[in-house]
Parts: C-alpha cells; structure tokens; sequence
C-alpha cells in the first residue's frame, strides 16, 4: 500500500499531526504499538501554554477543552513561610489552562476516527527503510499478525523518546545533547478537590514539591525523591505527611486536604535534544526529538509546536511541491526546543534541593529575584505562558 505520510507513534503529536494533515488534504497512515486504552489512559502533562489552546480551537478540537479546561492567570512560587503569585495575565497578557493530556488524546483519537483515516494500534516491528531516497517505507506487523509495508513520501517519527525512529538516523548524521538530574519527581493523583486554586511551586529544606490538578475534584501532586525511589516505600500517608510539610500545611491558615489516591508513580528527570530534527525523507517530533524534565511542564507544549509547524510544512511540500518550509522545519523547531529546554532546567535547577548548603543560598536567592522583580517575573511569565508558534 502507499500514502503520503506515515506517522509512527499515537500519542499528542502523532494524534494532532494526523489531524493537522487531514484538514490539509493529506494522507496518512497513524501506527501505535500500545492499545487506544492504554495511550488514552497514561497519566502525563497537564498543563497548555495560551499557544496550544489556540491551535487546538483553530483546529477545531478545541471545543471540550474551552467547557472543561481550567484558566489559571499564573502560578503560585512558594519558599519556607512565603508564597507569592506569579500573575501571568497581568505581567505578559497570557493565560495557561489546566486539561489533562488523557482528555486531549481523547479529543484527537475520535478526530482520527471521524476522518476516516487509516490507524493501526497495537502493532509490532516497526521498522523504517530508505530514509534517503525518494521513496522511503515502512514495515510493521499488524495486531492480527499479518506484516505490512507502506510506501510514503514522507516519515512522520512522533513515536517518543523509546521509540525506533531517531535511532534510525545514522550516528554521523545526528548529534545529541543532554543531562540527567540526580532526583526524581514522585507524582500521585487523588480523588480530591484542589486545596488551591492555581498551581504552588514549592521550593523546600527536604525537596521539592507541586500542587496540581485536572479537573474540580482531581488533584495532581508532585514530591521532589532519589532516581531510585521504589514507589512501595510510600505509602500513601506518608505521600500526604511529606506534601503537608512540602507545601506549608498550616501556613496563614493554608489546609492541605488529603483523599483517595488512584496513581502513583515515579518519573525520572531528564533533558535530551537530538539534533537536527530531519533526515531525508524522515522528521522528528515531540518526545522522540527532545524531552525536557517536567518544571515548567514544557514537554506537550513542545510536541505540539513541533506539530504545528511540520504540518505547515509537509502540507506545503506535498500539496504545492514547495520544499522552503520543510528544509527550515529542524532549524525552527529546534530555536522553541532549545528555550524550553533552557527554561525546564532553569525551573528545575531553582527549584530542587542537591545537599549542597551553596546551591541552597542560591535558588533562594534566584526565587527571591523573581517574586520581587517584575522584570524577573516576566521573564518566567513569557517562558511558562509560552511564546509564541514560529517564535
Ligand atoms: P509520546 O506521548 O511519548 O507518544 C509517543 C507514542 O509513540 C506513544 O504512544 C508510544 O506508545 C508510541 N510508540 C513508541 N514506540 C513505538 C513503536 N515502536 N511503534 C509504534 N509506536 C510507538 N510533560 C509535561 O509537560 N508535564 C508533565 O507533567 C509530564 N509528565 C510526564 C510523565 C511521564 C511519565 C512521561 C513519560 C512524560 C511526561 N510529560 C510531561 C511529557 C509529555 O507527556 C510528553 O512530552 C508528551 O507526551 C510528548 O508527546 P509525544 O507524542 O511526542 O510522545
Ligand atoms: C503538571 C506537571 C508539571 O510538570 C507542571 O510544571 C505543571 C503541571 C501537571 O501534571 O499537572
């Protein structure tokens, strides 16, 4: 079989690719080893920048999450007896909105369904051929056991930081740049109405920790623990003790209140960027091309301006044969990629605590700077509200 763009991997770029090209009148084959319940379900990002709620409405998915999406005007900075609002609205005259990244692959997979295109869950031995020819391919076993190849003119690889298609690209032909951060975040969620009415950042002697929260009665919480945390050494009072102390239980009468928690989990920190996002016929977005820890909840931001501009580009490419915004897609994409990977080890170098009395005095000295500068606190303000697409 042929199409014009096969896209490996379901997840919010993939979905939102597939959906972007089908209002473009292109083509495409959408590939997923994991089941739609299972891609629905996993428990990710959660918070969009004002430039992804407004691609999403423009591109018409936007519609439960402008009924169900929470406004929040900034965020909540917090150090030991201080917490101070950061007030987005005020200081850059952008927004962000709390909508669970579950709802937004959701909102996207029905899309898929209704355009009638073609998507194929639960596949197995991906594997792509003739990246740098003009007719390049792709081979997978379906869910049934039957093998497939699909010729394309083009490789959508959003199949995140595991997946096969960056490693596809010939070690001389890509570059890689990173870090690993000598902490973890342990995330739970619980069935319980926030304690807050916008996200505390909450900077502390025994670790970080974050208030969240995805809808009214559901709430997300973060505790800064070791890479090696096993989840088992936290039962769940412990999880609420340590957020109490964390995040100034008491404080000015603040009440953190504890409930049922349904997911807990550990997440690893790490920033990584392969560069350039192209090669031939394949590109790269989202996860498989950068990931950025999770301060400052960049990583499905950054997945759907990849999407947004390699739509442009493909679109033009394959409808008008004009190739000018395809071979600038790595360079653009990566000038966003490199911000939001300078601004997620900024939060998270100001905000997680390393043992060395040094760093301590200066991240207090940094959240000092921003709760008091308003140039400082526009600087954040523009970063976690996001630039804009293109920027
Ligand atoms: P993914 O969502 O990873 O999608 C890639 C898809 O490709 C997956 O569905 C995967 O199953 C599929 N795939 C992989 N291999 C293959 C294969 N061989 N064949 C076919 N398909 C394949 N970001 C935030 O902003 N805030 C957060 O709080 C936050 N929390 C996170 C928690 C966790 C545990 C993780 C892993 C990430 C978190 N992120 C968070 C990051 C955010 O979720 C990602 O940046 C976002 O999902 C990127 O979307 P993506 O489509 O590029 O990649
Ligand atoms: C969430 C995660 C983040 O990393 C962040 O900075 C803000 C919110 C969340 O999961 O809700």
């Amino acid at each position: 079989t042929r199409t014009q763009v096969v896209i490996i991997g379901a997840g919010p770029a993939g979905l939102l690719l597939s959906h972007l090209l089908d209002r473009e009148g292109v083509e495409s084959v959408l590939l997923e080893n994991r089941a739609p319940e299972y891609v629905r379900g996993r428990i990710r990002a959660g918070m969009l920048e004002h430039s992804t709620v407004e691609l999403l409405g423009d591109a018409g998915v936007g519609d439960r999450l402008g009924r169900e999406g929470m406004e929040h005007r900034g965020i909540y900075l917090q150090f030991p007896h201080e917490r101070h609002h950061i007030d987005f609205h005020s200081l850059v005259g952008r927004s962000v909105w709390v909508y669970g990244q579950t709802e937004i692959t959701g909102d996207l997979m029905r899309a898929r369904s209704a355009a009638g295109q073609q998507s194929y869950y639960e596949v197995s031995d991906v594997a792509l051929h003739d990246l740098d020819g003009d007719s390049p391919a792709v081979t997978f076993v379906d869910a049934d056991g039957s093998p497939h190849r699909v010729h394309c003119d083009v490789v959508a690889g959003c199949d995140g930081f595991h997946g096969p298609a960056r490693r596809t690209i010939p070690d001389g032909a890509r570059r890689s740049f990173g870090r690993e951060y000598p902490y973890a975040w342990l995330g739970v969620l619980a069935d319980v109405a926030p304690s807050t009415d916008e996200l505390i950042y909450a900077w502390h002697p025994e670790g970080f920790a974050m208030h969240s929260m995805r809808s009214p009665s559901v709430s997300r919480l973060y505790l800064q623990v070791d890479p090696d945390e096993d989840v088992a050494e936290w039962p769940d009072d412990r999880i609420w003790e340590a957020l109490a102390r964390r995040l100034g239980d008491g404080q000015d009468g603040w009440r953190l209140k504890p409930g049922r928690i349904t997911d807990k989990s550990v997440l690893p920190m790490r920033s990584f960027v392969s560069t350039p996002m192209r090669y031939g016929r394949l590109f790269l977005a989202g996860d498989a091309a950068h990931i950025v820890p999770p301060t400052g909840a960049k990583g499905l931001n950054l997945a759907v301006a990849d999407v947004a501009l390699l739509s442009r580009a493909l679109a033009a490419l394959l409808r008008e044969g004009d190739p000018r915004l395809a071979d600038d897609y790595s360079a653009t994409a990566l000038r966003r990629v490199w911000r939001g990977t300078h601004f997620s080890w900024w939060m998270t170098s100001m905000l997680h605590v390393t043992g060395d009395p040094f760093d301590a005095q200066l991240q207090r000295s940094q959240l000092e700077w921003v709760v008091r500068s308003p140039s400082a606190a526009a600087g954040l303000a523009e970063n976690y509200a996001g630039l804009p697409i293109g920027y």
